[in-house]
């Protein structure tokens, strides 16, 4: 098979090492990009006087019926052409006749394959944006419901103070807030346009590099060729954010697997995001966040697969770089898939608010509160803390909480202590007067909700 550039070669290499080369069998995801690339390429060059005008129409038309096609699934690729930008050529010369070989006039593939992975991610990223600000609005709404549910809030896994639920949601509201700001900010980078930086060096056409920046949406252009061709920044970047967002998704699953065990009881999945065991009867299994959490590690994978791939290159292209997308393409796929799922699962779930309620009265996650208490009465807060200890290393000899102890026992603690402090260690006083700014305070947490509904309308 001879290829598209096959001039100075004599021998044809066999299949197998051919297809060890080619992308197609990935790349093809670019189809789209590749031929909406090309046709702002082809005006372009037929605007500079490169082609003429008769030429550009045939060509356009020419790409206009390979994108309908390509709409339709009715493209058929081939190892033989390598990788999508060849097959679409010889597709297109295929369509319009060798005219059709004038597309390649003041580009090269590196150049187009850069700007085809640009307008790629440009169009992933917006969708992961908006596919995260669906799965802000349903943990508001959740948040919502549950400002006045009371949680154990815990340090090291052991119950610590007890806090709001909503607040607890919310904690992964402002997760994500930061997750989308890094993939907002990282859009100012990935929509610049590396197109006609020709293979390296940039082309004797005089080409207008403005015009195919503009034709395509970019905000600007790359100011170097050399570095339009060989800059992948643009996507160790969104692998990196994508593996900080996992990150997030990830802890959020360990708790909700942790909360939907037998052990905590604090939630339940919806059937629809559970499933069985072959063997045991009974289970009911967290599986699409044991997923997620599994799926981070493929996304931290392919961050550091194109780190590596990348830090030994020297300038410009080479052709290692083609190996920059698979990762970037399944790293779009399990994010957006994790946040859909995600998204389902938290609005689906059940919430046993008196489960954590009971949880939360049968623990000693009230003691700062009396510790506070004593400090707010003078007493140094170092001081209050060894009283409050003492106290509940009694009640843990005797088979009691802090709630149960008569005032006689308090008073023998601290003189301090009066009848009011019944009052001040139940657990909903512990959060409704944790009211500091960013605190768990009910009116703190309806606060923040409302803030975020604000950032995000
Ligand atoms: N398939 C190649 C890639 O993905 C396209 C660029 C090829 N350029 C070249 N000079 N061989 O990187």
């Amino acid at each position: 098979m001879k290829k598209l550039w096959g001039g100075r070669f004599t021998k044809t290499a066999e299949e197998w090492i051919d297809s060890f080369g080619a992308s197609i069998s990935f790349d093809q995801e670019l189809v789209m990009e590749d031929i909406e690339g090309s046709l702002a390429h082809v005006k372009m060059l037929g605007a500079c006087g490169i082609i003429s005008k008769e030429e550009e129409e045939v060509i356009k038309g020419g790409l206009s019926s390979l994108k309908a096609k390509a709409e339709k699934g009715e493209l058929s690729f081939s190892v033989d052409y390598e990788d999508i930008h060849l097959n679409l050529e010889k597709l297109l010369i295929d369509e319009i006749g060798p005219v059709g070989g004038k597309l390649h006039t003041a580009r090269s593939r590196n150049d187009q394959v850069a700007t085809d992975m640009h307008l790629y991610l440009r169009n992933q990223v917006e969708e992961i944006i908006m596919t995260i600000e669906e799965f802000q609005k349903t943990l508001i709404g959740v948040a919502e419901k549950h400002v006045e549910t009371i949680v154990p809030g815990y340090t090291h896994l052991q119950r610590a103070q007890p806090i709001s639920l909503g607040h607890h949601f919310m904690a992964y509201f402002w997760m994500l807030e930061r997750d989308k700001e890094r993939l907002v900010d990282s859009l100012k980078r990935i929509n610049l346009s590396p197109l006609g930086a020709g293979a390296l060096a940039g082309t004797t056409f005089p080409i207008d590099r403005h015009m195919t920046a503009e034709l395509l949406g970019f905000d600007g252009i790359y100011e170097n060729s050399l570095d339009a061709v060989s800059d992948r920044d643009f996507i160790a970047e969104f692998l990196n954010h994508s593996s900080i967002l996992m990150m997030h998704l990830s802890r959020f699953s360990e708790e909700i697997i942790l909360w939907s065990s037998q052990e905590y009881r604090f939630i339940e999945l919806d059937d629809t995001f559970s499933t069985g065991s072959s063997i045991m009867p009974q289970k009911k299994n967290p599986d699409m966040a044991e997923l997620i959490r599994g799926k981070t590690g493929r996304v931290y994978g392919n961050a550091i697969g194109l780190m590596t791939l990348l830090k030994g290159l020297p300038l410009a292209y080479n052709k290692d770089m083609q190996e920059d997308k698979e990762g970037m393409f399944d790293t779009v796929t399990t994010v957006k898939g994790s946040l859909k799922i995600f998204n389902g699962m938290l609005a689906t779930m059940k919430v046993n608010t008196s489960v954590m309620k009971e949880a939360v009265y049968q623990d000693f996650s009230n003691a700062t509160e009396l510790a506070d208490y004593l400090a707010a009465k003078g007493i140094p807060f170092r001081e209050a803390h060894e009283i409050v200890g003492k106290l509940v290393l009694h009640c843990i000899q005797q088979g009691c909480y802090l709630l149960d102890l008569p005032l006689a026992v308090l008073k023998e603690a601290s003189p301090l202590i009066e009848d009011d402090i019944y009052e001040a260690l139940k657990p909903e006083e512990a959060v409704r007067r944790r009211n500091s700014a960013g605190g768990t305070g009910f009116t703190q947490v309806s606060a923040a909700i409302e803030k975020a509904r604000e950032l995000i309308k």
